[in-house]
Formats: structure tokens, C-alpha cells, sequence
């Protein structure tokens, strides 16, 4: 997919002296005092900004926080926080803007301001054409750098980048576009894709899309128990949806009728309660009991799923294998996080469960690339075309 970049834009010299609007994705956890828990969306953000501020621009930029009431300012809704850990990680002092949308607010070359919480303004999240000509006006580049809510046609995603006079993609979105490109469109195959979660109903889309395009399916946690039944076996008390066997059945026969395979766990280890100090019991997948909860893949089914990742071209993974927050539970995780990491496959990590193991099991830098993206990333996995990919090749067609 054509888009124009902003590092492009930059490297032009157009952008020096100009008035840049960058849309960065800054939902940041924060706990009950307002205090950030997680910052890794403001790190990821801060390139494009700086990449704003060497070409000598005036530089706005935005976010949404959580899910306000347009119109409706409460103190929790507020980017302050964002904005003083952003000046803290960047060094300089960023001054936060509110009610910017009629532009009643000065901002000179070579200075931050942060335009409060975008979803306080009224017609963002419908894209009302009223705000986006706003929006538009506001800016000489539009800088879309959000790729964790590029699945959203909002005024500050998508209205925008319709109406601002320049719509380029910022270098994290663009990295994040061609890691997808590398990993979906054009894998080094084996494509392996891991699949794992509660329920097969919230990833069906995904395994649909993705049964048609990968050479291996690995399936975990709930979706796991769901394609054991499909596979005839009895998972005892075991989350699982059995109303979508059907399904499930279907994603084993597409993926057997281009000759590739989901592999069912052979072995898994069991408990009687959903605890961590629960007694762990390694079973052969045939032997579950009516009692047994299944709450991680067994050794010789990690093993064997860890020798496939090891020879594979490219990786894709989306969910944990088993409760590895649990440490009698958490091997398989472990296992598969390990082998991605000591596979040489091109490998793409995505969702906020997979990070956490990711950073559980320190093979941040051994991951090809990690999405800053929760529902963005599955939609993409679902093998949608994301509004903000949508409006940024289409300005690139027809500026
Ligand atoms: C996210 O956290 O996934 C993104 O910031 C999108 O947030 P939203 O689901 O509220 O649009």
C-alpha cells in the first residue's frame, strides 16, 4: 500500500516552519491517583515529534485518553499527565492546550504544545465533516502516527486526514504498516501464526482469515479447548464455546485442504480449580478428566510446537498458550516465547496479553517487530484494510 511519509516530507525540506498536527495513539494505563503505569505509547510516539521538531516545525500534538463524554471535560480525561511524562522523556517543557478546536492558541517553530484529550471534542468519534474541516484547518501536515487506533474513523484519525492540506504517515505508523506487509503480504514462509486467548467467538474472524493464508495455525487457552472438541477429545470443566465446534472444525478442514495444519495438543496440564496455587497434573490429551480444568499446553506439545517455530520464516503471535500468569501454568508461554525468540523467522507480536509475556520473559529485543496495537493489530490479523491505511493511500493517489 502507497503512502506518503512523513520522514519523506521531512527530508524535502517542507516541512520547515510549518504548523504539523501529529495524532499520536497516548492511551496510557494509568492507576486510580492518575499516576501512568505503562508508558511504552508515549516512547513509541516521541520519534515522530522529534522528527518534526529537527525539520523546524511548529508542532501540535494529540490523543485520545480513555473513552470520554464529548463535551464533558473531567479532570481524569486529562492529558497533563501524558504531556509532563512526554516533557520528561524528551527534556523540554510541553505545554497542554485545551478547547484548541477553533485554533484560538499560539504555537511557534521549534515548540510542543499537546491539544488535550481529542475525544472531548464534539464530533470526534462520529467524524462529524463540521470538526474534520476544523481539524484540517488547524495544520499545513496531518501526521497520522496512531497506529493503535488506525481501526478508528474518528475526526482526529480519519476526518482530518481527509481535510488537512498534506496526510502523511508518521514513522511509527509506517513502521508498523510494513512490519504487517512484511509478515502477512509478503511472508518468508513458513508463515506461523499463533492464535491463543479465552474465547474462539472474539478471534473467529481471525482464524478464518488467517486459516487461508498461514502454513501453521497454533491455537491456545480457550480457543485451544474449543478445537479439541472439534478434534473429538473430552477437556472436562475447560473454558470453551462447544456452539462453535462447528466452526472450529471448519478452520481445521481449510487449513488441511491447502495442506497445512492446526496442530491439537497432544498433552496438557490440568487442575481442579482456576488458582495459582493450584496442583498442577500433566496428562496425555486423551486422559482429561470431567473435573479437569485445562489451563496450559503440555511439555511434549510446547516441544513440538517450539521445533516448528525454530524453522520457520515468519511468525505472527497473538495470545498466550496458557494462564502464564500462573507459574505451574505458564511453560508453554514460556516455551513458545523462548523458541520465537531463538527462531531466525521474521516474527510480529501483537495484544496487550502477548506483550505482557513478552516483557515476562525478556525477549523484547529478540521479537522482529511488537505492535503498539491491541484491537488495531487483530484487525489487521482479520485481514482488514485499517480506515487510517485507507485514507493515507488514497491522499497519496489523489493529494
Ligand atoms: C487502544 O487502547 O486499543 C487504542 O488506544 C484504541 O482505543 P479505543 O478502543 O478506545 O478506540
Amino acid at each position: 500500500m502507497k503512502f506518503l511519509r512523513f520522514s519523506d516530507v521531512c527530508a524535502s525540506g517542507f516541512a520547515s516552519g510549518k504548523r504539523i498536527f501529529i495524532r499520536a495513539d497516548l492511551n496510557v494505563p494509568q492507576d486510580d491517583a492518575g499516576n501512568i503505569t505503562e508508558d511504552t505509547r508515549i516512547r513509541a510516539s516521541i520519534p515522530a515529534i522529534q522528527m518534526a521538531l529537527d525539520a523546524g516545525a511548529a508542532v501540535m500534538v494529540t490523543s485520545h485518553l480513555g473513552r470520554p463524554t464529548e463535551g464533558e471535560f473531567k479532570p481524569a480525561d486529562s492529558l497533563t499527565p501524558v504531556a509532563a511524562r512526554m516533557g520528561q522523556l524528551m527534556g523540554r517543557n510541553i505545554r497542554v492546550v485545551a478547547n484548541w478546536v477553533d485554533g484560538d492558541f499560539s504555537v511557534a517553530p521549534g515548540e510542543v504544545v499537546m491539544l488535550e484529550n481529542c475525544r472531548l471534542n464534539k464530533g470526534e468519534k462520529k467524524n462529524s465533516p463540521e470538526l474534520a474541516q476544523k481539524l484540517g484547518a488547524l495544520c499545513d501536515i496531518f501526521v497520522h502516527d496512531a497506529f493503535g487506533t488506525a481501526h478508528r474513523a474518528e475526526g482526529s484519525t480519519y476526518g482530518i486526514a481527509e481535510t488537512a492540506p498534506i496526510a502523511c504517515a508518521g514513522p511509527l505508523l509506517a513502521a508498523e504498516m510494513d512490519a504487517i506487509g512484511k509478515a502477512l503480504a509478503n511472508p518468508k514462509r513458513p508463515l506461523i501464526a499463533i492464535v491463543a486467548g479465552s474465547k474462539v467467538s472474539t478471534k473467529l474472524t481471525i482464524l478464518q482469515a488467517l486459516a487461508k493464508n498461514v502454513d501453521g495455525l497454533i491455537v491456545g487457552g480457550g480457543i485451544a479447548n474449543t478445537f479439541m472438541l472439534a478434534a473429538g477429545l473430552k477437556i472436562g470443566k475447560s473454558l470453551a464455546e462447544p456452539d462453535l465446534i462447528g466452526e472450529a472444525k471448519a478452520v481445521i478442514d481449510a487449513m488441511k485442504a491447502r495442506g497445512a495444519a492446526v496442530p491439537i495438543p497432544t498433552d496438557v496440564v490440568c487442575a481442579k480449580s482456576f488458582s495459582p496455587d493450584a496442583v498442577a497434573t500433566v496428562k496425555a490429551a486423551t486422559d482429561v478428566a470431567d473435573d479437569d480444568l485445562i489451563l496450559d499446553i503440555g511439555p511434549e506439545t510446547a516441544q513440538l510446537l517450539a521445533e516448528q517455530l525454530k524453522k520457520a520464516g515468519t511468525i505472527v503471535w497473538n495470545g498466550p498458550v496458557g494462564v502464564f500468569e500462573f507459574a505451574a501454568f505458564e511453560n508453554g508461554t514460556k516455551v513458545i516465547a523462548h523458541a520465537i525468540a531463538e527462531s531466525s523467522a521474521f516474527s510480529i507480536a501483537g495484544g496487550g496479553d502477548t506483550l505482557a509475556a513478552i516483557a515476562k520473559y525478556g525477549i523484547e529485543k529478540d521479537v522482529g517487530y511488537i505492535s503498539t496495537g491491541g484491537g488495531a493489530f487483530l484487525e489487521v490479523l482479520e485481514g482488514k484494510t485499517l480506515p487510517a491505511f485507507e485514507v493515507l493511500a488514497r491522499r497519496a493517489e489523489t493529494p
